[in-house]
């Protein structure tokens, strides 16, 4: 027998038509594991509701948060900071994985939820965050996380207190690791997107040598709605999204969903 870890993310759940998608989230064996990149949804009931629903049907599930996941109004409980951590709390009492818990090792390979936002630093290197943003402003392209993530936390300085935090846990783990994170932890694969402004809402340069640095297998992460596998570095960077209904019914050859990372014998 064998057991597999699996991997999906930007399941969108509040969408209707994404559901029979996250219906399709199951094990092949009750023994198997299940990574989950962040983008579940935006309220807080409904990502506690799907993510209790992949507990009860995987042996272990690892949970990274998604800037969806972040998403708050001003009439909120929790915003920001807050939110986050009543999330990390309400999943794990649901026995939950998240990046703020010791890392699991599965087959001998270190599972890392990471947790790094991003800085707008994915621009020309000729502009600066200002004028990268004007300009992207000027051709209409701007993220939700504008209006529900950047008026309740300075998401920069955020973005570099989780870069100190995950560096000094990362530099602790000997052999093999498995990282996942939201955001791409390299630039290349936004040199695909359609928009090529909207990179700044995907992730940081400081993130770039993880995955050799730190003995990486894969690296595991969502965002950008256009699931694949590049190799950089000799490092596979493996986007497992799902994505909205007009972007999965689109696709002509998709991946497998759930996407099946690595394989153990018993
Ligand atoms: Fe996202």
């Amino acid at each position: 027998m064998t057991t597999t870890l699996w991997a999906v993310s930007d399941l969108h759940a509040a969408v209707k038509a994404n559901r029979p998608r996250v219906e399709e989230i199951v094990p092949a064996h009750s023994s198997d594991w299940l990574i989950v990149a962040g983008d579940v949804a935006e309220r807080t009931e409904l990502i506690v509701q799907i993510m209790a629903s992949l507990v009860q049907r995987f042996d272990t599930v690892i949970w990274v948060p998604g800037n969806h996941e972040l998403f708050a109004r001003g009439t909120d409980r929790y915003t920001g900071r807050e939110k986050y951590t009543d999330l990390v709390n309400k999943l794990r009492s649901l026995g939950v994985i998240t990046p703020e818990d010791p890392y699991p090792v599965f087959g001998g390979v270190t599972i890392v939820p990471l947790f790094t936002l991003y800085d707008y630093s994915f621009r020309q290197p000729t502009s600066t965050v200002e004028e990268a943003l004007a300009r992207a402003r000027e051709k209409e392209i701007m993220f939700t996380d504008e209006v529900a993530i950047a008026p309740f936390v300075d998401i920069r300085a955020w973005c570099w207190d989780r870069l100190a935090y995950s560096t000094r846990r990362l530099s602790r783990i000997e052999g093999p690791t498995i990282l996942i994170n939201h955001w791409p932890l390299v630039q290349e694969p936004t040199d695909r997107m359609w928009l090529r402004e909207a990179a700044l809402w995907c992730g940081t340069r400081h993130t770039r040598g993880w995955g050799t640095r730190y003995n990486a297998q894969a690296v595991i992460y969502g965002h950008l709605h256009m699931p694949g596998v590049q190799t950089i570095d000799g490092v596979d960077h493996i986007e497992v999204s799902l994505g909205y209904p007009d972007e999965w019914k689109r696709r002509t050859d998709p991946p497998a969903w759930p996407y099946p990372v690595m394989e153990v014998g018993r």
